[in-house]
């Protein structure tokens, strides 16, 4: 009999929920149903019209038992629903939050040291060698600014502690996946063949291999181009000293911009003509002239074709070069190629706040006048003890910082980035105290300085 079928009222007991439609129409056809056994019990009277009757009330409260079923289920299936609604919402503001703080990491760098996997190494020329380095995480890399630097913290075998040293970015900041430094082994001076040679940079040329982790802090210093200047510039980069240049003039190629550019490269011969092909890259701006100058080019060496002029990169090269001295002039290199150019950019009428330069050893150029700053006045002409060393030596104002003093006096301090970030030159102070020429941005421990960035107050006395 069709009444009888309870196909639908079962599947909602399952999890299906009744549509309105079909509720409405299970309501009538039990409405029908009364009708029915009213007229059943009149149409066949007695025992047995009772018999259908209670039969056919069986089957309707049956009915409204399943239909109470599908309601609970239907309930139950919508607070289901919103319960998972919330947990969508709550994982996507969860995942939003995440991506957010991911992005604000990768915009300010991270802090301490992160691990970096060697991807490439590549030799340059001569002892100089590229590396390409790629985050391990495989995490986004920060964006730097040009001729910014890295801080390496190495695990050299035999060292009783890591050494810290910088190197410069030496590829544009549109890489989004690798950052590069190029390293020059730097031997034993000349005048002191039985000193040994450098201990980072043989450690980068001889032992650091494709596939090595390395302990890196993000990108920092205060010698960088100004991507949001239009002014023209001048770039002058002395042997491993192009690598924060090449950065420069790759950042403006690459961003599209048509500032004028004049990037100055001086190396002895090809043996020393570091990152070639993307000097050579470079010739095809319009916007860009590079001048590559050997001043002992070997019998091989091919003008025009390895190098565009004999000799040094010296004011007199600017002059006649450049139409004017009316650009903002960025320099690194070794002493002696900043101190030249330096005095001769002065003396061009070059306003000292367009000469920027960046110093990879003991920063032999100075001032005019030796900066002083709110922070930090020149210092009295007082006397440095330096006790370990046994050397009592007088110290005046015309030096620039406690490093560099104790370096031209051949006193040995390490050091790393120059800039009071790495730590790496604190001394304690046995007596007396310093001015700080800039905050650190590491402070030392109490009772030591950061010799590269502070000055004498008066007399002092260092552990060193
Ligand atoms: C901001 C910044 C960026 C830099 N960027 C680059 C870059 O891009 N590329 C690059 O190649 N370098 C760069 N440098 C330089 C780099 O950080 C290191 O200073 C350089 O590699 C030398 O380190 P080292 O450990 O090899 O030499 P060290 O061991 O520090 O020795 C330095 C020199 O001292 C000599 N020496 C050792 N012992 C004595 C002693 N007892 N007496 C006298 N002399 C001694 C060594 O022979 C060597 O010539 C940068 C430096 C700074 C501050
Ligand atoms: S050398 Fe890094 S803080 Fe002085």
């Amino acid at each position: 009999m069709p009444w009888q079928s309870g196909a639908k009222p079962d599947n909602a007991a399952v999890g299906t929920p009744a549509s309105g439609a079909e509720e409405a129409a299970s309501k009538s056809s039990i409405c029908n149903r009364q009708a029915m056994v009213e007229q059943l019990q009149t149409a066949l009277g007695g025992n047995l019209g009772l018999a259908l009757g209670y039969t056919l009330l069986a089957v309707l409260s049956s009915q409204l038992v399943l239909m109470a079923c599908s309601a609970a289920a239907r309930m139950v299936h919508e607070r289901r629903q919103q319960q998972l609604d919330r947990e969508r919402l709550e994982t996507l503001v969860l995942a939003a939050k995440y991506r957010y703080k991911e992005a604000q990491e990768v915009i300010q760098g991270w802090n301490g040291y992160r691990k970096f996997t060697v991807s490439q190494k590549s030799g340059e020329c001569e002892d100089v060698f590229s590396f390409y380095l790629m985050p391990h995480d495989r995490k986004a890399l920060p964006p730097f600014k040009p001729g910014q630097y890295l801080t390496f913290s190495l695990e050299i075998p035999g060292r009783d502690k890591p050494v810290v040293r910088c190197y410069s970015l030496s590829d544009s900041p549109t890489r989004p996946d690798c950052y590069r430094v190029t390293i020059k082994r730097e031997k034993a001076p000349p005048d002191k063949p039985d000193v040994p040679n450098g201990v980072a940079s043989g450690f980068f040329s001889d032992h650091v291999k494709e596939g090595d982790l390395l302990n890196v802090k993000a990108p920092t210093g205060h010698f960088y181009l100004d991507m949001t200047k239009n002014t023209p510039i001048c770039l002058l980069g002395g042997g491993v000293g192009l690598t924060p240049m090449l950065s420069m003039a790759k950042a403006v190629a690459e961003s599209g911009s048509k500032r004028e550019v004049w990037l100055f490269f001086g190396c002895r011969s090809q043996g020393e003509h570091m990152l070639r092909e993307d000097l050579n890259k470079l010739r095809r701006f319009e916007n860009i002239r590079v001048v590559v100058c050997y001043s002992r080019p070997a019998k091989s060496d091919v003008k025009g074709e390895d190098y565009d002029r004999e000799g040094r990169v010296t004011i007199d090269l600017l002059k006649e070069m450049l139409p004017s001295s009316n650009y903002e002039f960025f320099m690194c290199g070794n002493g002696a190629f900043m101190k030249a150019l330096n005095d001769g950019l002065e003396a061009w009428g070059v306003p000292e706040k367009d000469i920027h330069y960046e110093a990879f050893g003991p920063a032999t150029v100075k001032k005019k006048a030796a900066p002083a700053t709110t922070t930090a006045a020149a210092g009295p002409a007082c006397k440095i003890v330096f006790a370990k060393s046994g050397k009592e030596l007088a110290w005046s104002p015309a030096h620039a910082n406690l490093l560099d003093f104790a370096l031209e006096q051949g006193l040995r301090i390490e050091s790393g980035c120059r800039a009071g970030s790495c730590g790496v030159c604190s001394v304690a102070i046995k007596s007396g105290s310093v001015d700080y020429i800039k905050p650190p941005d590491a402070p030392p421990e109490g009772g030591s300085c950061l010799t590269c960035i502070c000055r004498p107050k008066g007399d002092l006395v260092l552990d060193a």
